[in-house]
């Protein structure tokens, strides 16, 4: 078992040694390491059982930072950080050498990200050395956001676990890239693109190519809990299956069963993001073997939620 604790000295000195630390963030717990250490990044990859091709997220305490490790900043994605770091958006920027190929997967860009917790601002601040850190699950399953959960999953894997409660947005960044002057989304999140498109103009996207995935969060299958999960209206899904064999997962709606999560009772979408995750790995831990589950409102927050939920029910 991890430790678990609030001691940002004892994460600093372990990840110094090229250990790993789950540090909490925003949006999901990430599975940190020194980003600059092969060795370090490597294990990243083996406790999370993730493929190479995968390039991991680097995580920095502020937009001065960045100049170390990346070149040729568009201005764009400078109005962005200016906009919305410490924040929920990973900005995909061009990397210079000393960001290892193993982080990036040898793509030439690397995924920048500052996050907004006050745990992790602190610790980023005292390290001399970026955090690669993926959301801490084993490769495909659904994000962490609470302590207990890289606890269950990862937590003979790894030393210690830095406790930063349970994760406010609840589901992974947005990530921007710039492949021509406007900008392209690759993975919905927990910032809004209206919020973005409002400081730099309209946007392109490239949410789902997983023939030839730039980002495995693109794959059609992924956040994908244990049982299948049928996408679709809860009164209608109902009809098809054993009421017994049956979790539910509704956006409000009360359907009085026994396996059931309510996602936002009032209809809140950022509750309802705060609880997505942590509602999956429940249903996916109780006596039933499959979970139905209905769309949320598609606006705002809603559309990554409506991402994640399409993932979990992807075809295996
Ligand atoms: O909210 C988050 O972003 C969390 C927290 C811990 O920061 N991190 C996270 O990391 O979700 P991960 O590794 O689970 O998802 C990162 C996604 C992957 O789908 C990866 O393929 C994509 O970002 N990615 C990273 N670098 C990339 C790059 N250079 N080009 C394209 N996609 C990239
Ligand atoms: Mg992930």
């Amino acid at each position: 078992m991890a430790e678990v604790g609030k001691d940002i000295n004892k994460a600093k000195h372990l990840l110094e040694r090229g250990d790993l630390v789950a540090i909490p963030t925003e949006t999901v717990y990430g599975l940190a390491g020194n980003a600059l250490d092969i060795q370090a990044v490597t294990s990243i990859f083996k406790a999370k059982d993730r493929p190479e091709f995968d390039p991991l997220i680097v995580h920095v305490s502020s937009l001065e930072k960045v100049k170390r490790y990346c070149v040729g900043i568009p201005p764009k994605a400078n109005e962005l950080a200016e906009a919305f770091w410490p924040g929920p958006l990973t900005i995909l920027l061009e990397r210079k050498d000393v960001i290892p190929d193993l982080v990036t997967a040898g793509l030439p860009t690397v995924g920048i990200r500052c996050p907004n917790h006050p745990l992790t601002s602190q610790l980023l601040k005292t390290l001399d050395f970026p955090l690669a850190a993926p959301s801490a699950n084993p490769f495909g399953y659904v994000s962490p956001t609470t302590p207990q959960h890289v606890q269950d999953q990862l937590g003979e894997k790894i030393p210690y676990i830095l406790d930063g409660g349970r994760c406010e947005i609840g589901v992974e960044s947005t990530i921007v890239g710039f492949p021509d002057d406007a900008g392209t989304i690759y993975r919905l999140g927990g910032l809004d693109i209206e919020e973005i498109e409002k400081v730099i103009g309209k946007v392109n996207f490239q949410l789902n190519i997983s023939s030839n995935p730039r980002a495995p969060g693109q794959l059609q299958s992924h956040y994908a809990p244990g049982k299948k999960l049928y996408l679709g209206n809860i009164d209608e899904l109902l009809a098809k299956f054993r009421k017994e064999d049956v979790g539910i997962l509704s956006f409000q709606k009360d359907f009085h069963m026994k396996h059931q999560y309510i996602l936002s009772r009032n209809g809140s979408l950022e509750e309802a993001a705060q609880h997505l995750f942590s509602s999956l790995r429940m249903l996916d831990n109780e006596p039933v073997s499959v979970i139905l589950a209905e769309l949320v409102p598609d606006v705002g927050l809603g559309k990554a939620i409506n991402d994640r939920l399409r993932r979990a029910a992807g075809a295996r």
